[in-house]
């Protein structure tokens, strides 16, 4: 039985994406510790200062070598590393790989401006220097195929090393939170987000039971029906009101919109 257990389990893993050996819990709550290494694509997003690094942004292994976050997280003076495998950022447990990245490897949407955040395309693609080592805590995530749209209400988490509530202090372990998708008819009414979301972001939460602890830059973590997860969001931006602000659902850029991009930028790449 254990054998058969283990040579599952290798399947599992050997195909590929999507599928945490560690399972994340669902507790419905307003953000909670995440079950370590529970969301196996999950990135730290580091940027160098004074000597040494800082997080920065949350950010998805979508490849061995390639990672997906937002575009406002990415500035081409910087230098970048990304942390995979990581779960306490206070404490070296073993399982993370600290990997720099090139000047020449950080892609931003041609389409992305920094000065209109609400006009999209917040979406940035990241080369490692070399190939993540995958395994049961770093794993690839699968993307939905393009143009693929949620239904209200569908279940996502949100994860990341974001603050606990607005302005409060930033946490050493990851941190998810439910967060059901708002559609667009209802993400678009005038006192929701209104013409500051368009079609190709997706919203999420907004309301009591969501909470906002996420990250730039990271995934809106997705079930489907065969108990696989897919990342259909890259954190974008919540309102400046706060949080956890009641018809303001976090806003994320929708990763269906863009596949086009993401297959081309890594081919040529
Ligand atoms: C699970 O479902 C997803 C989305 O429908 C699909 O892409 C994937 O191949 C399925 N995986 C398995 C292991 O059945």
């Amino acid at each position: 039985m254990l054998r058969l257990l283990s040579a599952l389990m290798l399947v599992a893993l050997a195909s590929g994406c999507g599928q945490p050996a560690f399972s994340p819990s669902s507790r419905v709550v307003n953000g909670e510790d995440a079950v370590p290494y529970s969301w196996p694509w999950q990135v730290s997003l580091q940027y160098e200062k004074g000597g040494s690094f800082h997080h920065t942004c949350g950010g998805t292994l979508i490849a061995p070598d390639w990672v997906m976050t937002a575009g406002h997280c990415i500035s081409s003076s910087l230098t970048y590393q990304v942390v995979l495998g990581e779960y306490d950022r206070g404490v070296e447990e073993g399982p993370e790989q600290v990997i720099p990245v090139n000047p020449d490897g950080l892609f931003v949407h041609p389409k992305w401006n920094a000065n209109c955040v609400s006009c999209g395309n917040d979406i940035a693609l990241v080369k490692l220097s070399r190939s993540a080592q995958l395994g049961d805590k770093v794993q690839l995530a699968c993307l939905p195929p393009a143009g693929d749209i949620l239904p209200n209400g569908d279940p996502c988490y949100i994860s990341g090393w974001g603050r606990l509530y607005t302005n409060g202090p930033l946490p050493d372990k990851l941190q998810q939170a439910l967060l059901p998708v708002v559609d667009y008819e209802h993400c678009s009414k005038w006192d929701w987000w209104g013409f500051s979301v368009k079609r190709t972001m997706v919203c999420a939460g907004g309301d009591k039971q969501s909470g906002c602890n996420g990250d730039s830059g990271g995934p809106l973590n997705c079930p489907t029906e065969n108990g696989t997860w897919q990342v259909h969001g890259v954190t974008s931006f919540v309102s400046g009101l706060g949080c956890n602000t009641l018809k303001k659902p976090t806003v994320f850029t929708r990763v269906s919109a863009f596949n086009d991009w993401i297959e081309e930028t890594i081919a040529n790449n």
